[in-house]
């Protein structure tokens, strides 16, 4: 079992989209931080709670290993990793919290202008290009396609004009990146937005007080907002 500690660690996006907004948002929380110098840990100072910079995509892997208490990240994300541990055998370990009101995105199947689309047995033979393997493969066994799944880390609306693909699946915010690339969205395989996320289990020492807390303040201040 973990060890007890006495100070919560919350991660956040370094760099990003929810970067801003995730700080402001505890900010408004009442936290505050001592500025670290390389900025990747950012040590509380009104409460004892502090701050880890990161990518978003290790934040449930942070929370997975009790490495982090919370963490802010888009539901694509932690619905991905989420995925991706059900497809291997493994239990959930962490959740989502709750839900910001910022960083609205849909995941969505985007095809070339060009195609007329007719529905989901149209994806049949089709290579589709994603940062989200698990999520589309789940999507696609439940609507019985037999489609091919192309991973990529970035640059997937590229994957079509480059042939490694015929139509990807990604997300979508304004819409600009798709209208960039000639592609049009299609089918939407996920709502999503930033929310807090925590483990499955709460840590049953100093920090659960704290959790409890920090819920109780998010809670007012996103109501406030919304
Ligand atoms: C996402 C997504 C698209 C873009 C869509 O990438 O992968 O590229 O945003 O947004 P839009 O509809 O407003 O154009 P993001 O910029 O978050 O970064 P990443 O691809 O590097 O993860
Ligand atoms: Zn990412
Ligand atoms: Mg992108």
């Amino acid at each position: 079992t973990a060890p007890a500690r006495d100070r919560l660690r919350i991660a956040i996006q370094k760099n990003g989209r929810l970067a801003e907004p995730a700080r402001s948002l505890l900010t408004a929380c009442g936290l505050s931080w001592r500025q670290s110098r390389d900025k990747l840990f950012c040590y509380g100072e009104s409460l004892p709670v502090d701050l880890l910079l990161v990518r978003d995509d290790d934040i449930p892997g942070l929370i997975a290993d009790g490495v982090c208490d919370f963490g802010i990240v888009g539901r694509n994300e932690l619905d991905e990793q989420g995925a991706a541990r059900r497809r291997i055998g493994l239990p959930d370990a962490y959740q989502a919290l709750r839900g910001l009101n910022f960083g609205q995105c849909r995941l969505m199947l985007a095809v070339p202008e060009e195609w007329e689309w007719s529905g989901v047995e149209q994806l049949a033979g089709k290579r589709i290009a994603t940062s989200y393997p698990a999520i589309l493969a789940d999507w696609l066994a439940a609507r019985g396609v037999d489609a091919q799944v192309v991973e990529l880390s970035g640059s997937v609306e590229i994957a079509p004009r480059l042939g490694t693909a015929d139509l990807i699946c990604d997300l979508v915010s304004s819409g600009a990146t798709l209208a960039a690339n000639q592609l049009k969205p299609v089918e939407t395989l996920l709502e999503s937005e930033a929310v807090l996320a925590g483990p499955v289990k709460t840590p049953d020492d100093a920090r659960a007080g704290l959790m409890a807390m920090l819920l109780r303040r998010l809670d007012g201040v996103v109501k406030v907002r919304d």
